[in-house]
């Protein structure tokens, strides 16, 4: 009889628990990837160095989990505006594993993304693209309401539209079922490499 498969997906935001997994996912992306996220070729090294910024203060990562395992990721880092005082500024970045892509994960990231952003007052969303990157130029373009794009400087920005009670809430709710998520699967995590260190298959 033919076995049925369930595959589990969800994307939610990444804690520092999650680092190990954020940082196998990054590794496994192929060298077209890493040069279209970070602009240049960049070793395993320089991305375990990365993997470890994204969950200093000031950034917020969301992942894309399937079967347990990231395939997706997005991050938002911010800092203080250059233009305006007392106002943040943010830069954006995503990564699909190639054998996931076309299948909206990049657009599940980036609707986290535009929200946590939203929240956050953020004014101006930058998002690295390289000129020929047909995929985030289309993604981008699915947020237009949300993001000007002037696709010559590859900078979003976020229209100036401030959070309401809806969208604070919104977070909320989700960042707390995601920390819940996160504890209950660096539990399951522990639990399973101490049954393996003392062979007891499950
Ligand atoms: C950019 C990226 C995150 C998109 O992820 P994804 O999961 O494939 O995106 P989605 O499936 O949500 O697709 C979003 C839109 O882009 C379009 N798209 C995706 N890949 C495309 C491609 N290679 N060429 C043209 N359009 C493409 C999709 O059709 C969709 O538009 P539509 O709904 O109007 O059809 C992914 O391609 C990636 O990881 N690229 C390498 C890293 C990178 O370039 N990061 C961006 C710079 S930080």
């Amino acid at each position: 009889m033919a076995e049925s498969v369930t595959h589990t997906h969800v994307v939610r935001r990444l804690y520092r628990p999650d680092l190990a997994m954020f940082r196998d996912h990054l590794v496994r992306l192929d060298a077209d990837t890493r040069y279209n996220r970070f602009g240049l070729h960049v070793s395993d090294e320089y991305l375990g160095n990365y993997a470890d910024l994204c969950f200093a203060p000031g950034s917020i990562t969301y992942g894309y989990f399937e079967d347990g395992v990231i395939r997706g990721a997005s991050e938002l880092r911010m800092f203080p505006s250059k233009d305006l005082p007392y106002h943040k500024d943010a830069e954006a970045a995503f990564s699909v594993e190639t054998p996931w892509r076309r299948r909206g994960i990049g657009a599940e990231l980036m609707t986290h993304i535009v929200l946590a952003a939203r929240n956050r007052s953020i004014g101006t969303l930058s998002i690295f693209c390289l000129r020929h990157n047909q995929a985030m130029l289309r993604l981008a373009k699915k947020f237009e309401a949300d993001l000007k794009f002037e696709m010559s400087d590859v900078t979003g920005r976020l229209e100036a539209r401030p959070p309401s009670a809806w969208s604070l809430w919104h977070e909320f709710v989700d960042n707390t079922l995601d920390l819940g998520s996160a504890l209950i699967d660096y539990q399951g995590r522990v639990i399973h490499n101490a049954k393996q260190k003392i062979g007891f298959a499950s």
